[in-house]
């Protein structure tokens, strides 16, 4: 049985261990020794390359692998190393440093996305050179952005990553999660990132969040009820050096301490300011600072208790520059101002993403030449139905759940006799065609309100309404403006295609799909089908015409309304489970857009 050296110590580089046994296979020599610094393949993050020096040879190690309980170390033998020999064992720091950096990556991007979406189960990490990790459930693809800003905070955060060995029954009780599979032959461990829950981990960390440098989310893909986040760190970051372990506990603390004398007599020199004060002893070139670095060459068993101390002093010298600054700052009745200095920027607000999506839907249609126009979102039933072929108690109307308006001014008009909250937009129909200016190319993009409330439904929401009423026009204009929005607003790869379909005031009427913009089509778990709808349309009624004061023996054209956040899910990928966050005015959703 191999002890394992790494599980204690991921910062040791050179060891001297005896071999149990060197066996010459086909091709390479597999070694095994009774204690070992190599990483062996598991847990996603690659094994350690390096090397094995003994008195009569050298191997150069190329994988290990565990086996039951020993360590096997695939090498490429140059002389000879047999069992009982003392050999020098040296791993390739960079590229163990690399992938230790690239594993605790994978550890802070988890915690990252267990704050964005804490009911995702863990099911594996790749930290190899692809490096990713896996959950059973799904994630929104535009929630990368929230999870790298969550990341990148944990590691500027430089947190401490620290860890230890557990029973089985510690580890069920104290981890966030007990994988399926835990290993039998090596001990358990778990990891703690500072201030977040312990995870079962067997892997080689660094100490501080920030050695990982900056994370990059570069994607997020659901497949089937599973979803990856890929992620990427610099590679190119210089690894640190760090020089191996030398210094026991006690001399470590003597230097402590003797930081702490020298920080009281710094703290007596009244010609320094606050700030020199605060540069001289907390600085990065002070005293401590260069201690806090060398904590790593403290032996492994005691440095624990020389961080201690070390984090005792530190305090307490903060606790006794504070109460300097305090007494300098009450002494100096004038206190300097640097009125030179940046102010601080207040927090940026965006627009509201309904918002974003009316804009960039008008700039899109303005560009084939078709005008916003704004209608009464409170109108005359005439307007929103009666002009549109639906009378009043036609069955067709149940569809739209209508807010009716009392009102005791109404008009001494048959047409004008009770007013709504208009459930569409197509009320702007017939209110266009009034002004009498042919031919029209309008978007009109307004509110409308309906009895509704539930995830899938607000009571009030967005849609745009497009009608071009010209000499003329075919369904294959209909079909071409559709391809020119989709394509310019959902992406170049999107298509639409035509379902027949009723409404009172087209003829022919069709529903208008949307390919996935996931499968693009194939059908997916987001879609089903392949296809997702968008909204309804058609040939402009010729009994709408005449309500409009258009002949329609001259004219006609194509109608179309279709909902604005409906549009936008579409495009972003958003999936929302409940379409009611949009209004919720909740600050931590907002962000996201
Ligand atoms: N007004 C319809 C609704 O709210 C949508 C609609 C269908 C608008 C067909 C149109 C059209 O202009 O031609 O469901």
């Amino acid at each position: 049985m191999t002890e394992l050296i790494y599980l204690s110590d991921s910062y040791r580089q050179n060891d001297r261990a005896k071999i149990v046994s060197s066996e010459r296979s086909e091709k390479d020599t597999l070694i095994v020794l009774d204690q070992t610094i190599f990483y062996p393949q598991g847990g996603g993050q690659p094994s350690d390359k390096g090397e094995i020096v003994g008195p009569n040879g050298k191997a150069k190690v190329k994988h290990v692998r565990m086996q039951g309980d020993d360590v096997v170390h695939e090498c490429i033998l140059e002389g000879e190393l047999k069992a009982g020999d003392h050999v020098d064992c040296a791993i390739d720091w960079d590229w163990r440093y690399r992938n230790m950096r690239r594993h605790s990556a994978g550890h802070i991007v988890h915690e990252a996305a267990m704050i964005v979406s804490p009911l995702l189960i863990p099911v594996k990490g790749e930290h190899g050179s692809n490096p990713y990790i896996e959950y059973k459930g799904s994630l929104p693809i535009d929630s990368k952005y929230v999870i790298e800003k969550k990341a990148n905070e944990i590691v500027e955060k430089n947190l401490a990553l620290t860890t230890e060995f557990v029973s089985l029954e510690e580890l069920q009780k104290r981890a966030s999660y007990v994988p399926q599979h835990l290993p039998k032959n090596k001990p358990l461990r778990i990891l703690i990132i500072e201030g977040f829950h312990p995870i079962p981990d067997g892997g080689t960390q660094v100490s501080k969040t920030s050695e990982v440098g900056p994370i990059t989310i570069s994607k997020i893909e659901n497949e089937d009820d599973k979803v990856r986040i890929y992620y990427a760190i610099e590679e190119t970051q210089p690894s640190v050096s760090i020089p191996q372990e030398s210094l026991s506990g006690a001399q470590y603390v003597g230097f402590v301490l003797e930081a702490q004398q020298n920080a009281k007599k710094i703290l007596e020199d009244t010609s320094l300011g606050v700030e020199d004060l605060r540069i001289a002893l907390l600085g990065s070139k002070s005293e401590l600072a260069s201690l806090t670095k060398q904590i790593r060459n403290v032996i492994a068993s005691d440095r624990q208790q020389a961080g201690t101390v070390l984090n005792q002093v530190k305090r307490s010298i903060e606790k006794q520059l504070n109460e300097v600054s305090s007494v300098k700052r009450q002494a100096s009745s004038e206190e300097f101002f640097d009125m030179t200095a940046p102010g601080i920027p207040p927090p940026m607000g965006h627009l509201h993403i309904v918002t974003q999506a009316i804009t960039e839907i008008t700039r899109i249609f303005e560009k084939i030449g078709f005008t916003r126009v704004r209608h009464p979102e409170v109108d005359w039933d005439w307007y929103a139905f009666e002009s549109l072929n639906m009378p009043p108690n036609h069955p067709a109307r149940d569809e739209w759940e209508t807010f009716f308006v009392e009102s005791s001014k109404l008009e001494n008009n048959k047409r004008f006799q009770s007013i709504v909250l208009t459930p569409h937009t197509s009320n702007g129909q017939v209110r266009e065609m009034e002004k009498s200016k042919l031919p029209i190319r309008m978007i009109n993009i307004a509110k409308c309100y309906r009895r509704q409330s539930d995830v899938s439904h607000v009571p009030m929401f967005h849609q745009f309404e497009g009608m071009y009423i010209d000499k003329g026009v075919s369904i294959g204009n209909l079909t071409g403006v559709f391809d020119f929005f989709v394509k310019n607003y959902h992406g170049i790869d999107r298509k639409i295609r035509l379902r027949p379909f009723h409404f009172q005031f087209t003829e022919p009427s069709f529903e208008v799909d949307i390919n996935c913009g996931i499968c693009l089509g194939k059908g997916c778990r987001l879609c089903k089908e392949g296809w997702l709808e968008l909204g309804g349309a058609g040939m402009i009624h010729p009994v709408v015409l005449k309500n409009g004061g258009i002949n329609p023996q001259d004219y006609n054209g194509f109608a179309f309304g279709w909902g604005v956040e409906r549009a936008y899910m579409m495009k972003s990928g958003t999936k929302l489970d409940d379409i009611r966050l949009i209004y919720s005015n909740d600050i931590r959703f907002l962000q996201q857009f």
